[in-house]
This record gives C-alpha cells, structure tokens and sequence, in this order.
C-alpha cells in the first residue's frame, strides 16, 4: 500500500477514495430517508476545518432543499474555574426552531462533540443529529448518541480527506494511517 511522509512521521494508505464514497452514500442515503418529509428547512452545519471535504461529498448527495453553514469551535476559559467552554463562531443563521444536522470529521473521545451540542442547545433548535464521516468506538465514552457514522476506525491517527496531521495531509483523496514507531 502507498506510503507518504508528513513532517516526521509515516503514513499508510489505509481507507481509498471509493470506499469513502460508499461510506458517505450509505450515510446520505439514510439522511435522504429520515427527513424527506421534513417541513423545515434542515440545516447542515460543518465544523471546520476538517470536515470540509466530507461536507462537499455528503450534501451533494442531499435530496431535499436544505442549508450549508460552516461553524468554527474555539475554546476559552469561562469565568469560573470550572474549566473548558467552547463558543461557536460562524453562526450567521437563526437556529431556533430548526433541524440541525452537525458535520463532523471524526469523533474521537467526543468532548468537542458534548461542548458543540450544549452550545447548539442554548440556540433552541428544534433537532440536532451528527453526521460522523468517522468513529473510534473504542475511545468513545459518552451516552449522547452518534446518529449517522460513515466509517468505524480503530483507535489511530489518520490523516486525509480533510483531516490533518499539523497542518498537513488535509488535501489528500484517500485516508491514512499513521505507521507506529518502533
Ligand atoms: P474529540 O473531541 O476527542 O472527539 O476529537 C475530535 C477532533 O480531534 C476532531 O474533530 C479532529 O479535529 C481531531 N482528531 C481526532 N482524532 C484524529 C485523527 O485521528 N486524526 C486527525 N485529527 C483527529
Ligand atoms: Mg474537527
């Protein structure tokens, strides 16, 4: 399998294009069946930067008129010691009321996800769903569920398909794998 090197460290092709694009039908097919009947206007929301590329493949296989936006998380210190909040900045458009699909790369140990969803909670939507183009099964610990998962991956660092390994490896069509060290 192909290898690539990123700053220092090796990459193995692990997850190529086509079967990404399987995976991502598979998860629109299903988003198709679920809200065909939605009287809302759903709304995608795309946490950046990486999930862009899995945003593109997903909602140009959406079938029912719906809204792309694109979020950034940043993390800050509220005023109490109680640790970690996160602010949503990006949100150009009212929430409340309406169904909320959030766009996600990859759901590791699921904090971003926990802090993103009682954020979007405190906008009053009407729904909120997450659209995972991949899961770690093995590192995530919440209860709040993962509705729609394209691909399930073992508990390693990937690079690709708008994932990144500082900086780097975001424009490459295919999934990779970090080699281990020895
Ligand atoms: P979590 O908060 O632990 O679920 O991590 C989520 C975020 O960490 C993702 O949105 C990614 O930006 C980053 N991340 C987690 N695992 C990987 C990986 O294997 N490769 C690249 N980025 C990752
Ligand atoms: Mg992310």
């Amino acid at each position: 399998m192909k290898q690539i090197q990123l700053h220092d460290r090796v990459f193995r092709m692990s997850i190529p294009e086509q079967e990404i694009d399987r995976a991502i039908q598979a998860v629109a097919d299903k988003i198709n069946a679920d809200y065909k009947d939605s009287d809302s206007l759903p709304l995608f929301l795309s946490v950046l930067n990486g999930s862009f590329m899995f945003a593109a493949g997903l909602v140009k296989r959406i079938a029912f008129p719906c809204e792309i936006s694109f979020v950034k998380l940043a993390s800050y210190h509220g005023e109490r010691s109680s640790g970690k909040a996160t602010e949503l900045i990006g949100i150009s458009d009212a929430l409340v009321g309406r169904d909320i699909i959030v766009v996600e790369d990859i759901v590791d140990t699921g904090n971003t996800y926990e802090s993103l969803m009682a954020t979007l909670m405190r906008h009053n939507p009407r729904s909120v769903k997450i659209a995972a183009m991949l899961l770690k099964p093995e590192v995530y610990q919440k209860t709040l569920p993962v509705d729609y998962v394209a691909m399930q991956i073992a508990n390693d660092f990937i690079v690709g398909y708008g994932l990144d390994y500082n900086g780097l490896g975001r424009n490459l069509p295919d999934i990779y794998t970090m080699v281990r060290q020895k």
